[in-house]
């Protein structure tokens, strides 16, 4: 017998329930808090998990009392959100998304595992993998933002990266593929409303991401707050059972969101908690997050024989696995047992500061306005974000709230020592007080250039922080009108630096700056990251994961979209198009300058005739036409063209990068696995047809810049 179905077998039913209850401890609340008394119920053996619990103290501390106090000695499974980092905050999800390098979201990842898993903890709640098309939804910020395919390669990396290549190491924690799924598509993107979308886009959009992580051997996976089409995620037995256990054969652990299971009740399919229990329960939930519906729930539901103990075994049996592989049984104190080397920081804050500066998106860059001359005499840092340290690093802070984070003021400083920097906030980040705006644009006269520091507070944009106007909050368009009418009198140019966890609608800014830089929010090391690229120390390499629209109204907005039978003509009334906006987005997926300038040409596809077996070569030559060396980031698209169902105009299938000296040329080659050019028939069943199929290749998603080559399949 096995070690889990001795102790299985020894367990009473309070202590499988405890196995199934993940408590909050005092970190970072985000919904009600069990009463009770947490340690007692350890020692009882009733809360089998927990979250929230920050430092190897306080985390071995509990789980001594769960393996020595308790009557079995079951270890105790800690988790928390790892979501960009716990103490050393890397850049928001969507921004290193930007930085199109799977070494690198894996790296993060590792280094936030080794980080947390050095404090004790063995499970993060990471990655997220909802794809976003909406910037109104403010968990936008925590993902891998609007495509498919590149949401797969990333949960391919962070999930290598968070479980290393044993789950049971000292370093390793298990990860977490959320929000299971389709949470990003809310209605009007307000977080947490209900989710209506054709089983096509949930197959072709929304799945791919957790298909990938799975293929990468996620251990665990958290159903979305949001109902689908009318089923609560939570209790969603189709997808959870049928697909989840069923189809693909998962067999990791799912684990709530907090507080999910009760919210079935007011989601309108449970009557009361054992209901709700009943209901998760049949769709295959483990472990209940702070709901206390299976413990509250369940022992009625079993005696009124909703329920069988076999249900209930089979979810222990998967947390006790899941504890197993983790290492806990043999040693449950292995993470943390050990200092991490004194080096691991400064380490770690030059993985942040090198993450940041290759996600910074440079949006514009008018008459090579930056980098920056390299003498600088006077410098205006200006604006509610400039000295804004806490703000830079993001949504997520997970345990480093504490630590110390850059501003941009602060790493011009350091960067820049010989120049005279002036600095004010103007306006704050979101009042309506504008006494402050005229004193801070006198600031800019006679400066060499304006570095106008402008966004969002970090916590506009993550949980519960949707936006029906994802704009410059408060007086901050006054402010940037201004300063920039004031430096525009003088000719001095103005640098806008946006901070924000969504792309923004900011088309004066796009009109007006001279130069526009997407900074997102990039953690630690934010202002210094910022400053490498400003004064030119790296070339910005960036791009950005989610198109920016013009206008809220034309949101969504994203690079994918289907054909119209009436396709946007000028000339034509009766066409797919907007009356007072632009189809286009301000900028497209992919988008993002460097400090070099590329030529794209010769575009070659091999072989021209293919069948499902044969991998495409697709190799285009790129020369870098300006002044300075650079780091270009090349995209590979496909459209079919001629189709049983119709398909998007545009499907993101690769990418690669080439760093070019300037006058350089040189070669890139992606292979394209034919097998890739499948998709769902009408039936919404694979398929591989043969026809006609175009690759198009080039630096974005909008689809004038792009090489064009046909190809067959047969
Ligand atoms: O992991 C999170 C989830 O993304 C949102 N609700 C709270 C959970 C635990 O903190």
């Amino acid at each position: 017998m096995s070690r889990i179905d001795t102790l299985l077998g020894r367990m009473t039913l309070a202590e499988k329930l405890g196995q199934l209850t993940m408590t909050a401890c005092s970190h970072a609340v985000t919904g009600p808090v069990i009463a009770g008394n947490t340690t007692r119920a350890i020692i009882d053996g009733t809360i089998g998990n927990l979250l929230n619990l920050v430092g190897a103290g306080p985390v071995h501390e509990m789980q001594r009392l769960a393996v020595e106090k308790s009557r079995l000695g079951i270890p105790l499974l800690i988790g928390l959100d790892i979501i960009h980092g716990h103490r050393t905050l890397f850049p928001i999800p969507l921004a290193e998304a930007g930085v199109f390098d799977e070494t690198l979201w894996e790296r993060t990842a590792r280094e936030a595992a080794r980080e947390g898993a050095a404090e004790g903890l063995a499970m993060t709640f990471a990655p997220m993998l909802d794809v976003s098309r909406d910037p109104r939804w403010g968990r936008t910020a925590e993902g891998p933002g609007e495509d498919p395919w590149l949401n797969a390669r990333i949960a391919q990396a962070k999930v290598r990266g968070f479980q290393g290549s044993d789950l049971s190491s000292a370093d390793s924690l298990a990860a977490c593929a959320k929000h299971f799924v389709a949470y990003g598509p809310v209605t009007a993107g307000r977080d947490y409303a209900a989710v209506d979308i054709s089983e096509r886009a949930l197959r072709e959009v929304h799945l791919p991401g957790f298909e990938a992580a799975i293929g990468a051997g996620v251990a665990t996976l958290m159903p979305a707050f949001t109902d689908l089409n009318g089923v609560p995620m939570t209790a969603h037995v189709l997808l959870l059972r049928d697909w989840l256990r069923g189809e693909m054969g998962w067999g990791g652990v799912i684990v709530s969101d907090y507080n999910a299971i009760a919210e079935l009740i007011k989601h309108g399919i449970a009557a009361d908690l054992v209901d709700a229990a009943v209901l998760a329960l049949r769709a295959g939930v483990d472990i209940d997050m702070m709901a206390d519906a299976y413990r509250k729930g369940l022992p009625v539901a079993l005696e009124q024989g909703r329920v069988t103990i076999e249900e209930i075994n089979a979810c222990v049996r998967r947390v006790l696995r899941l504890k197993d592989r983790l290492g806990l049984f043999d040693d449950p104190y292995r993470r943390g047992a050990s200092p991490e080397p004194a080096t691991a920081v400064a380490e770690r804050h030059a993985l942040a500061r090198d993450v940041g500066r290759r996600a910074v998106v440079m949006l514009k860059n008018e008459r090579d306005t930056l980098p920056l001359p390299a003498v600088v005499k006077t410098l205006c840092v200006i604006g509610p974000l400039a000295d804004a340290s806490t703000e830079m690093k993001g949504p997520w802070w997970g345990a480093g709230e504490h630590e110390p984070a850059v501003s941009v003021l602060g790493g011009l400083r350091a960067a820049l020592p010989e120049t005279a920097i002036r600095h004010a906030a103007g306006v704050a980040i979101e009042s309506d007080d504008e006494s402050g705006i005229e004193a801070a644009a006198a600031l800019c006269d006679g400066v060499d250039a304006v570095l106008l520091c402008l966004g969002e507070r970090a916590t506009m944009s993550g949980e519960a922080a949707s936006r029906a106007t994802p704009a410059l909050p408060g007086r901050q368009m006054a402010f940037a009108k201004a300063v920039t009418a004031r430096a525009h009198d003088q000719g001095i140019p103005v640098v806008a630096i946006l901070f924000s966890g969504r792309p923004l609608v900011i088309p004066w800014l796009s009109e007006h700056a001279d130069a526009l830089l997407a900074a997102w929010f990039l953690g630690v090391e934010a202002g210094n990251a910022v400053a490498d690229v400003v004064t030119g120390l790296v070339s910005p390499s960036g791009r950005t994961a989610m198109s920016w629209p013009r206008a809220v109204g034309q949101v969504p907005i994203y690079f994918g979209q289907r054909p119209t039978g009436r396709p946007m003509n000028p000339a034509d009334h009766y066409t797919s198009r907007y009356q007072d906006v632009a189809n286009t987005p301000l900028y497209p997926f992919g988008h993002g300058l460097t400090y070099g300038r590329f030529h794209y040409d010769a575009l070659q596809v091999v072989p021209r005739h293919a069948g499902e077996r044969d991998t495409l070569k697709v190799s285009v030559r790129l020369r870098n036409e300006g002044a300075r060396k650079a780091e270009e980031t090349i995209f590979l698209f496909v459209h079919d063209k001629l189709s049983r169902v119709t398909r998007p105009l545009l499907e993101l299938k690769g990418f690669a990068k080439l760093r070019l000296r300037p006058g350089e040329a040189g070669w890139v080659e992606m292979d394209l696995p034919a097998a890739e050019l499948r998709y769902l028939g009408p039936d919404l069943q694979s398929l591989f047809e043969a026809g006609e199929v175009e690759i198009l290749v080039g630096p974005s998603a909008d689809p004038t810049a792009l090489l064009r080559q046909s190809i067959d399949l047969f």
